[in-house]
């Protein structure tokens, strides 16, 4: 019995240490057209968003551990792909727009920034007084449907 339990744990041990052979993107492009605000805008955003909406991520040492590294890149790749600060000139004038109005509606619901990463970042968290300041600067939610929204798409297509 005690045999197999040891064969059980060095299995486990050895699936670990192979996992990490697998090669993850953990990319930081070039910044080609930065979000342009007020100062006191971009902080915020610097702090809270940055790291999954932009080129600028800063990848912390658990994103070079997998399987965590796995659901972390990922988020990040998904993160751009719906909005990257990084290309915001890039994006169509109502696009830009849409996702202004997205920005605020996201953090006051308490969706953005996603809850796992408050936890591991309490920094990050948007307070009152921020949330203040974004939605000066986001306007209001966009209502349902609201056909500017550029998607989760690959913005090459567009
Ligand atoms: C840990 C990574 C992460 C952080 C940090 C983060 N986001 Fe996100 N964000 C995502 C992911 C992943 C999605 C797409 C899936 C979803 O909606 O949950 C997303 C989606 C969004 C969308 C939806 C875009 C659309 O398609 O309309 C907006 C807007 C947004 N985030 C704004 C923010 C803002 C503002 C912050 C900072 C206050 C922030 N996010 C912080 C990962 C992140």
């Amino acid at each position: 019995m005690r045999k197999k339990w040891k064969a059980i744990v060095l299995a486990g041990i050895g699936l670990l240490v192979a996992i990490q052979l697998i090669p993850v993107r953990r990319t930081n492009p070039p910044v080609t057209g930065d979000l342009k605000t007020p100062p006191e805008v971009r902080r915020i955003l610097g702090a809270s968003c940055y790291d999954c909406h932009s080129d600028e991520t800063h990848w912390p040492f658990y994103c070079y551990v997998a399987p965590v590294s796995w659901f972390v890149v990922h988020d990040v790749h998904e993160g751009r792909g719906r909005v990257n600060f990084s290309q915001w000139n890039a994006y169509p004038e109502s696009a830009r727009e849409f996702l202004r109005n997205n920005v605020y509606k996201q953090v006051s619901e308490g969706e953005m920034p996603p809850w796992p990463y408050r936890l591991l970042h309490p920094s990050a968290r948007v307070t009152a007084a921020a949330l203040d300041v974004l939605k000066q600067w986001a306007g209001p939610a966009p209502a349902p449907g609201d056909e500017r929204n550029p998607g989760d798409g690959d913005r090459r297509d567009r």
